[in-house]
């Protein structure tokens, strides 16, 4: 890490990876389809009838996280040039970067560096802790009386309307995160989008998900005859891989676009060429795409429109990957990278090295702890032969991740209510913790070895329960 030049230089943290996108009009012009036409056809015959909606989710907070508020910020501008109206796309962000004291431009969020503004009008729909599961699926559902909180906007969508979401967060086997707790379950999250399908609520739906081990939200569990067709940065098994630059300004950006995709299938191979770096996945992840593969003939301005300018507002960059002025982290380690930096920024002896060097020395210590305890747990319940073993175990292709939801989500309450906060670092246990569930262990032997192999939790803020369960 000490290559890294941090010096008189800023930081540039960079997500790679997709978020897609979206659109295009050099290609259609080359075939002679004119751009109205492009708007209102599906593979040039059907008309839309029906109207966009999109809800946009950054499903973290604090300033270490900033790529995921600026991916969907960036994503929002795309959207109104693509010609969505305010009143269909719904936004969830917790809104603590453009004004947070560690931002260099105050009231600016960017994710190019020498990118456009892209806070500029983002509608605060759901912001600070209105960003929870529970509005979430109001909104996807259209149930204004089971919100809390926010703007009240939902998708009020009828039988001929296309619904676009994108997620872009950490994650875990199974699950996504929230900046207020609970988490986000695949098996929730599933059950919600086939209620919302048996309403008759829309003709078709992309997701694009973005975020550790997102395959395991689908894997196995979302039907692929309800219309729905999601596309995930990685596979069940990997992280997704974060960016680190040196660079004029200390904030990430988000690796994003070209502009000349037509379809859900040319985006898909292009995002995954991308990433798979000539196929070597060095430093790439598994881009992985579920359910209805019939939408894969869809143009991708079906859902995210068409601007006709041809004007993303953001300029197409070359894959980061190849250069060679970068390090690659796990997204998992991007916190541990940022208070790295922070220490390294802070002169000698100042109150901000003292603090930064406290921070990185209490993550250290929360992994630590996190990582023992459910080695412990798993050695108690299965003996330390077999331990190791059956928490990594992993499953066949295409099975769900756990049989039984509600004893994964049990045992993470009972792991937390003994050993702390599982964090956003913790959720790389979700897949010991399901196949403890898979290997028939009840929740009472769970709690008893918790119970067992932490005797206390560790006195930092990662540790801490202060905002409940995960699960
Ligand atoms: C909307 O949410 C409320 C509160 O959770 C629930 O009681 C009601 O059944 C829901 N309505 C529909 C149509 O699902
Ligand atoms: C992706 O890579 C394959 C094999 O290298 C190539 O045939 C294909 O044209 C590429 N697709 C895109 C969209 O770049």
């Amino acid at each position: 890490m000490a290559r890294f030049g941090v010096g008189a230089l800023r930081l540039l943290l960079l997500l790679l990876l997709l978020l897609p996108l979206f659109l295009v009009d050099s290609r259609l012009d080359h075939i002679g389809v004119s751009s109205d036409q492009a708007t209102n056809t599906i593979n040039g015959d059907d008309e839309i009838v029906g109207t966009r909606w999109a809800v946009l989710i950054a499903g973290s907070n604090g300033y270490y996280n900033y790529r995921h508020q600026a991916d969907v910020c960036h994503a929002y501008q795309i959207l109104r040039r693509g010609g969505l109206k305010d009143e269909n796309i719904i936004v969830f962000m917790y809104d603590d970067i453009a004004h947070n004291e560690e931002n260099p431009i105050p009231g600016v969020i960017i994710n190019d560096p020498q990118g456009e503004n892209v806070y500029a009008g983002v509608p605060k729909d759901y912001v600070g802790d209105d960003v929870n599961v529970n509005n979430f699926f109001a909104v996807l559902l259209g149930n204004r009386t089971a919100l809390t909180g926010g703007s009240g906007k939902v998708i009020d969508s009828g039988p001929d309307d296309y619904i676009f979401i994108y997620y872009t967060d950490h994650g875990g086997p199974g699950v996504l995160g929230m900046p207020t707790y609970p988490d986000l379950y695949a098996d929730d999250l599933i059950a919600v989008l086939k209620h919302k399908h048996a309403s008759g609520s829309y003709k078709s739906m992309v997701f694009y998900l973005e975020a550790c081990e997102s395959g395991s939200i689908f894997e196995g569990l979302l039907p692929n005859n309800i219309n729905i067709y999601a596309t995930t940065a990685a596979n069940p098994m990997e992280s997704i891989l974060v960016i680190y630059l040196t660079a004029s300004f200390s904030c990430m950006i988000s690796y994003v676009h070209d502009w000349r995709t037509e379809t859900l299938a040319q985006q898909y191979q292009l995002v995954k060429n991308r990433t798979a770096v000539h196929n070597t996945y060095y430093f790439g992840s598994h881009v992985m795409q579920y359910a209805d593969l019939r939408l894969n003939t869809h143009q991708l301005s079906l859902y995210v429109g068409f601007n006709p300018s041809g004007d993303g507002g953001v300029t197409p960059v070359a894959n980061p990957l190849t250069s060679s002025t970068q390090t690659v982290v796990n997204q998992r380690d991007a916190e541990l990278v940022h208070f790295w930096l922070k220490l390294h920024k802070a002169s000698e002896g100042s109150p901000q090295k003292l603090d930064a060097q406290k921070q990185l020395l209490q993550i250290l210590e929360h992994r630590s702890h996190v990582d023992k305890s459910v080695r412990l747990i798993g050695n108690l319940l299965f003996g330390s032969e077999h331990g190791p073993r059956v928490l990594e175990s992993v499953g066949a292709a295409g099975q769900p991740l756990v049989d039984d939801w509600s004893c994964l989500k049990s045992m993470v309450r009972a792991l937390e209510t003994y050993c702390g906060s599982l964090s956003r670092y913790g959720m790389k246990h979700l897949r010991s913790l399901a196949n403890i569930c898979n290997a028939g262990v009840r929740v009472e032997a769970m709690t008893k070895v918790a119970a067992e192999a932490c005797p206390n939790i560790p006195s930092n803020s990662w540790s801490l329960l202060p905002k409940g369960f995960s699960a």
